[in-house]
């Protein structure tokens, strides 16, 4: 692994790490990890199972997951699409309470390492650069308060003639994020030595500026 340059981006739901995470790849033709993917695709495997998440089958799930994704980034289960339910809110809450779960992360830590291909690899989570890549050379932890991240989400729901309601948005994300730091494995947190952003005053261009300027400084773009 020590041809494959390493960037880790952290972060809470909403903080713009996923955007950002596919537009440096692109910048540097670095391949891309969105591992709370990999979360979401095995809470669904599980739903479409019938198997209750606190079911340790969920770990032998996450293990012998049949997921595969489109150069696009779109998530397939089975070979069926599932990215429009993968991305809800529901699934992301689902996702979650999982990812509480040491065999689940366990069973998922193989597949996230083998992303790591040549020349290098932008991997976007909540412990990338605290669990499964603490070598990385270069850590970058993403964040925001919860009201600007609700409402990103919000304007995205409407902007796709979906409803959504502001409040309710609000209440989802802190009980993710509580349920994400709080737990006792892999919490959500910055690595010691990663560059925290806190993108709620900021445009996501000013943002990006900010991690090509640490790359830059690190030799690597
Ligand atoms: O990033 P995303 O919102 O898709 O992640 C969904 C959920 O998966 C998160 O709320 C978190 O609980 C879990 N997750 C995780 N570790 C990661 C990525 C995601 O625990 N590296």
């Amino acid at each position: 692994m020590s041809n494959v340059t390493i960037v880790t981006i952290d972060g809470p739901s909403g903080s713009g790490k996923g955007t950002l995470a596919r537009r440096i790849a692109d910048r540097l033709g670095f391949h891309l990890l969105d591992s709370g993917a990999l979360y979401r695709l095995t809470a669904l495997a599980a739903q479409k199972k019938g198997v209750a998440l606190d079911d340790p089958a969920v770990a032998d799930l996450a293990g012998s997951l049949n997921a595969h994704f489109a150069a696009d980034g779109a998530a397939f289960l089975d070979d069926v699409c599932v990215d429009d339910v993968l991305r809800t809110e529901q699934t992301g809450a689902l996702a979650s309470q999982i990812a509480a779960r040491p065999d689940v992360r366990a069973a998922l830590l193989a597949r996230q390492k083998a992303f790591a291909q040549a020349p290098g690899l932008v991997a976007d989570g909540r412990d990338m650069g605290t669990v499964v890549f603490p070598d990385a050379p270069a850590k970058l932890f993403l964040d925001a308060s919860a009201e600007v991240r609700a409402n990103r989400r919000y304007k995205q729901l409407i902007e796709h003639g979906l409803s959504a309601n502001l409040t309710a948005l609000i209440d989802e994300i802190r009980v993710r994020d509580d349920r994400d730091r709080d737990r006792a494995v892999a919490p959500l947190r910055p690595a010691a030595d990663a560059l925290v952003i806190d993108s709620s005053d900021i445009a996501i261009e000013a943002v990006e500026a900010q991690m090509l300027e640490y790359l830059r400084a690190r030799g690597i773009c």
